[in-house]
């Protein structure tokens, strides 16, 4: 399963980079304003920054929500950097949008789906990522797995190319348990990637060997 990361922080890429374990990352509008990244141009330079630090994939959202727009924006962001993914929301302008741009061989990630349904329509029109989000669903008492478990059978069953792109991933357990579903990606906040190396029975036993080693 691919690791990315889902932040606009620098550091924070940085830092899950230099583990050697990033494959990618996402942003979204949100995240760009918690970093206090404002203005076009501030917000594209933002996005050549981050392509600066990885080697992989770099989702960077749409603010349009009418064909026309999510077309003009996209071609520009696409035209940033080769690594950048137009993220495009799971609307009909977007799911018409994202055909276009699998036409034009742009890579997209079609954002807040929270269905199945969404999901067959994401592939159906070309889309490079499907981004499924299981902490929102966690918050109003549906299961996000489900979710990804159906989306894993319809692509399989017809062979869609999407990847599952699991998204609103809040804590280990979701990465572990979208990994033993079959999602292609987790993309994860620095905190539920850093989770996993935890174990009290790893920090005992090293103690252990380390004061055994002195002896
Ligand atoms: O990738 C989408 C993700 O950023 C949403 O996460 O925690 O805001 O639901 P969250």
């Amino acid at each position: 399963m691919k690791f990315f990361i889902d932040t606009a922080n620098l550091s924070q890429i940085k830092e899950a980079q230099a583990m050697g374990i990033l494959d990618g990352v996402t942003t979204n509008p949100s995240l760009m304003a918690k970093e206090g990244i404002k203005g076009e141009a501030n917000i594209l330079k933002h996005y050549v920054d981050i392509c600066g630090l990885v080697t992989g994939d770099v989702s960077a959202e749409v603010l349009s929500t009418d064909f026309d727009g999510i077309v003009r924006e996209g071609e520009a962001l696409a035209k940033l950097h080769k690594q950048i993914v137009v993220k495009v929301p799971m609307i009909k302008e977007g799911v018409k949008a994202i055909k276009y741009f699998s036409n034009k061989g742009i890579k997209t990630n079609c954002t807040l789906v929270f269905s199945a349904g969404q999901a067959l329509l994401a592939a159906k029109a070309g889309a490079t990522y499907v981004s499924p989000f299981i902490g929102r669903l966690d918050d109003v008492s549906t299961d996000g797995f489900i979710l990804i478990e159906d989306i894993r059978t319809i692509y399989d069953t017809y062979g869609y190319k999407t990847q599952i792109l699991a998204a609103s991933i809040r804590h280990p357990m979701h990465i572990v348990n979208c990994a033993k579903l079959g999602a292609d990606v987790a993309t994860c906040p620095l905190s539920a990637i850093m989770a996993l190396l935890n174990h009290p029975l790893t920090d005992t036993g090293l103690a252990k060997f380390l004061e055994d080693a002195k002896k």
